[in-house]
């Protein structure tokens, strides 16, 4: 049955309104999109089922192996990919970034403030939630720090293309992004040392005996780095626009910074920077009792499960005294759960600090009103001009 919900329409209070009727009465619903998943549990064990589901937001099936992102892998392959993946991003190495982390977070919310100082209000997506993002993933990656505001057009640009046309590997949907990665392995190859960097760990990285292409290393890499952006601009963006409106949570949160962890874990709830996932169906099989085929397209609600009140109450409310924080979706679960996420919390931590460090209260500019995030599975500010009244007068 299809009740006209566009699971990728821009959220909305009337959304999650809709979201909540299909949970109500647990309907597996037809969309354009495909099959759309509403309950926690059913995400839940969809995302488990790596046997059959296989990811991705574009249909990947045409595609050579070597241009599939590490999403839309199967296993057995997914496997070697994953793993180095998850040592570059592993806990001892996203908390040896944290002091670089840290000084990001403070000389962008320094900068801020500079702005603020002088033209009476600043943009706090432009001058902050953005930049952060990408400096640590070039960082973490290994590849020159000057280079990321680059990394992060590109990856606008090509989340924004990857919509039309038809299904293209990242390489060819962004060729200019690709070529920089390609230097960037020849640049690995020409060297004397062995730096520790994502690619070099790529280059030395074999599935059953044979060496990742060169086109592989590219399409993971540019996937890192976009899975990278986008999603943590949007934590960071979310949780200034949620203390920006809720004043009292900012006073509370600058007077006790053991809350920023629930802040960051509750805005990853509440405004799920990743809102739907999309899989396509390997194998019959059945989510809540709705059967599934072979070929169908399947849409998880990871923002509507989220909501869901059999797991959370008063789901609809931003709440930072919940039993169990960290009991979201936000992150995904199952074999394809978020490497980043540890990475993801500390930027969030990061900027929160520096922000109450320095900021004594802000608002937003008179009239605000939220633009729609123009990609489809994300929400997230684009915008968030603000006026900040400093702790402390700045310097010169
Ligand atoms: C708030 C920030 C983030 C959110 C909300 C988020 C969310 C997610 C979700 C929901 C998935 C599961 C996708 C699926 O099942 O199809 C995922 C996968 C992934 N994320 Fe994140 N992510 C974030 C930050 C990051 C960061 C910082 C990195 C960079 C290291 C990253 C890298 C990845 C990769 C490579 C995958 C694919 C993993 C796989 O298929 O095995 N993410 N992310």
């Amino acid at each position: 049955m299809t009740d006209g919900f566009d699971p990728y329409a821009p959220s909305s209070d009337e959304r999650y309104a809709a979201m909540a009727r299909l949970r109500s009465t647990g309907d597996v619903v037809e969309t354009p999109a495909g099959y759309y998943i509403a309950t926690a549990a059913g995400v839940e064990a969809g995302l488990r089922a790596v046997e059959h589901f296989v990811g991705s937001f574009i249909d990947t099936s045409a595609l050579p192996e070597d241009d599939i992102p590490i999403s839309a892998i199967p296993e057995p392959r997914h496997g070697p990919i994953r793993r180095v993946i998850n040592t570059v991003v592993a806990g001892h190495r996203t908390a040896a970034a944290e002091p670089f982390i840290r000084d990001q977070a403070t000389r962008l919310v320094d900068r801020a403030l500079a702005t603020n100082r002088d033209a009476g209000a600043v943009d706090l997506v432009a001058t902050i939630v953005d930049p952060l993002p990408s400096l640590v993933i070039g960082y973490m990656l290994g590849v020159p720090v000057d280079d990321t505001d680059r990394f992060r057009r590109w990856s606008d640009e090509l989340l924004h293309a990857q919509g039309s046309g038809p299904p293209r590997g990242l390489f060819d949907t962004h060729p200019e992004f690709g070529s920089y990665i390609q230097g960037l392995i020849d640049d690995r190859r020409a060297s004397t040392s062995d730096p520790d960097d994502v690619i070099t760990r790529f280059l030395h990285s074999e599935i059953d005996g044979v060496q990742l292409s060169d086109r592989a290393i590219c399409t993971q890499t540019m996937n890192l780095i976009i899975a990278g952006n986008e999603t943590t601009r949007n934590l960071l963006g979310n949780c200034l626009h949620t203390l920006a409106t809720d004043p009292r949570l900012y006073t509370q949160l600058r007077e006790d910074r053991a809350l920023a962890p629930l802040v960051v874990e509750e805005s990853l709830r509440h405004d799920s920077p990743i809102q739907v996932l999309a899989r396509a169906v390997l194998a019959d099989t059945a989510i809540e009792g709705s059967p599934l085929r072979e070929g169908h397209r399947v849409v998880f609600g990871v923002a509507s499960a989220n909501r869901d009140e059999c797991r959370y109450n008063d789901p609809a409310a931003f709440r930072i005294d919940r039993p169990r924080p960290r009991d979201h979706l936000a992150f995904g679960t199952g074999p394809h759960v978020c490497p980043g996420a540890a990475l993801a919390r500390l930027e969030g931590l990061a900027m929160l600090d520096a922000f109450c460090d320095r900021v004594a209260s802000f608002e937003l500019g008179e009239g605000f009103t939220p633009v729609p995030n123009p990609v489809f599975w994300a929400l997230g500010q684009r915008f968030l001009p603000a006026v900040l009244i400093p702790t402390a007068r700045l310097g010169p």
